[in-house]
Order: structure tokens, then sequence, then C-alpha cells
């Protein structure tokens, strides 16, 4: 996100929040966009590269298997797994965000669906979260990531981060190790924790984890 974008995204979020409707302010700045990327702070029309590389690393997802990716924004990376072969289903509480994936992508093998995380309901082998975590309020953060770990029996989620110490930050928010923890409640269990400077995007501290069912 560069800071001009991260300004007008925050201020949205302001005002949707003061006006009682905290996640709001996503449609709305899809909205305003009419079409336009660049004034989608998070819209780089690329897979996130973190993901690439643990997908690459982990071999993973295989062909076949059933993949959810929450808050799709405009299906980069849904559209990377499911040229991987996997069976995927994207969803994101923008109405506008999904029916531009399916303008961007016409012939997509990707279920796009419209849906809020934390009403969600599904059984999948792989949920993929990234960054959409970090962008919705503090207050829903428990709820989302008990959301998230409802939705499958192994999951990555890629994110800011921050130690438990530093002061919570603004928009975008970033996790502690602690609030990934909470997965755990869905008896999921840490495979691999990683915690990184993002060499795309030096300074921003990473968290990059990999959870399965027991
Ligand atoms: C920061 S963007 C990241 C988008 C995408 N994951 C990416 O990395 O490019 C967060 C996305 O999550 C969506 N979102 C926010 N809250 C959500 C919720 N409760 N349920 C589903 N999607 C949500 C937003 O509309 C937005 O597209």
């Amino acid at each position: 996100m560069n800071d001009e974008k991260r300004d007008v995204a925050r201020e949205l979020a302001r005002r949707h929040s003061e006006a009682g409707d905290p996640l709001g302010w996503f449609e709305a700045l899809y909205k305003q966009a009419n079409r336009d990327f660049n004034t989608i702070p998070w819209a780089d029309r690329a897979v996130n590269p973190h993901l690439a590389a643990w997908c690459e690393r982990e071999a993973l997802p295989r062909p076949g298997m059933r993949v959810v990716v929450v808050g799709c924004g405009l299906g980069d990376d849904a559209e990377y797994l499911a040229g991987l072969g996997a069976d995927v289903t994207a969803f994101d509480l923008s109405e506008t965000a999904i029916r531009w994936c399916r303008e961007r992508f016409p012939d997509s093998r990707v279920s796009y669906q419209v849906g809020n995380l934390l009403e969600f309901r599904g059984a999948f082998d792989l949920a993929v979260e990234s960054y959409t975590l970090q962008a919705m309020p503090l207050d829903l953060r428990s709820r989302a990531i008990d959301a998230v770990g409802k939705l499958a029996r192994e999951i990555v989620v890629i994110c800011r981060g921050r130690d438990e110490s530093d002061p919570p930050g603004t928009l975008p928010y970033p996790l502690t190790r602690a609030d990934l923890d909470g997965l755990r409640k869905n008896g999921l269990e840490l495979l691999k924790f990683e915690d990184f400077d993002d060499p795309y995007d030096p300074g921003k501290r990473r968290f990059r984890s990999h959870w399965r069912i027991k």
C-alpha cells in the first residue's frame, strides 16, 4: 500500500466505523474505484509472492484439493491456486470486488462468492488467508480468527506481524502470535511459523503460519 492510498482507505474506514458500519468501507472503496486498479491499495494484479513461495515449497495445494480464499479481493491469489489444479472457492464481503473478479476472469474455474467471513460456512481442505484479518477492526479479530479456523482442516495465514509488547498500530493492524493461537481452539496445530522482513516491501514485518487439524 502506498501512503496516499493507505490514507484514503484509513479515512474511509474511520468514517464507516463512526457511522456504525465498520466493515462498510471495503465496498465503498471498491465502488468509488470505478474499476481503476490504481486506487485500491492492495491491487497489485499478481499473486502474493509469499503465498506462491509457500505453495511451491509445500507442494500445496495438491490438484483437486478444495481450497477457500478468504477476502479474495480482485482474485489474483484465487486464480493462481486454481492454476495449480485446486478446486477453488473465493469469497469477499464486497459485491463490487466479486463482480470485478468475474469480469477480470470470465473463463475462470474459481467459484467467486459474496460472503462475510463472520458468517461464511464450508468444509474445505485448505483455507488461504492473506491480509484480510489485519484489515478488519480489532474488536472483531478474535471472532474473525475463529471463523477462519472453522473453514478448513489446513490453513495458511499471511499477515503483518508484531510483538505483544508493540502498540497495535494503525490500519492494517498487525497480528500477534497470541492472536493466531486463537486457531488452536478449532483443533488446529501449528506446523510452521515464519517471522520475516518483507523483501518486496522492506520494513514490513510479516508472519506466515501453517496450521493443520491434529
Ligand atoms: C486488504 S484486502 C486484501 C485482499 C486480498 N486478500 C489480497 O491480498 O490482495 C482485504 C479484503 O478482505 C475483504 N474483507 C474484509 N472483511 C471481510 C469479511 N468480513 N469477510 C469477507 N471479506 C472481507 C475486503 O473486501 C478486501 O477485499
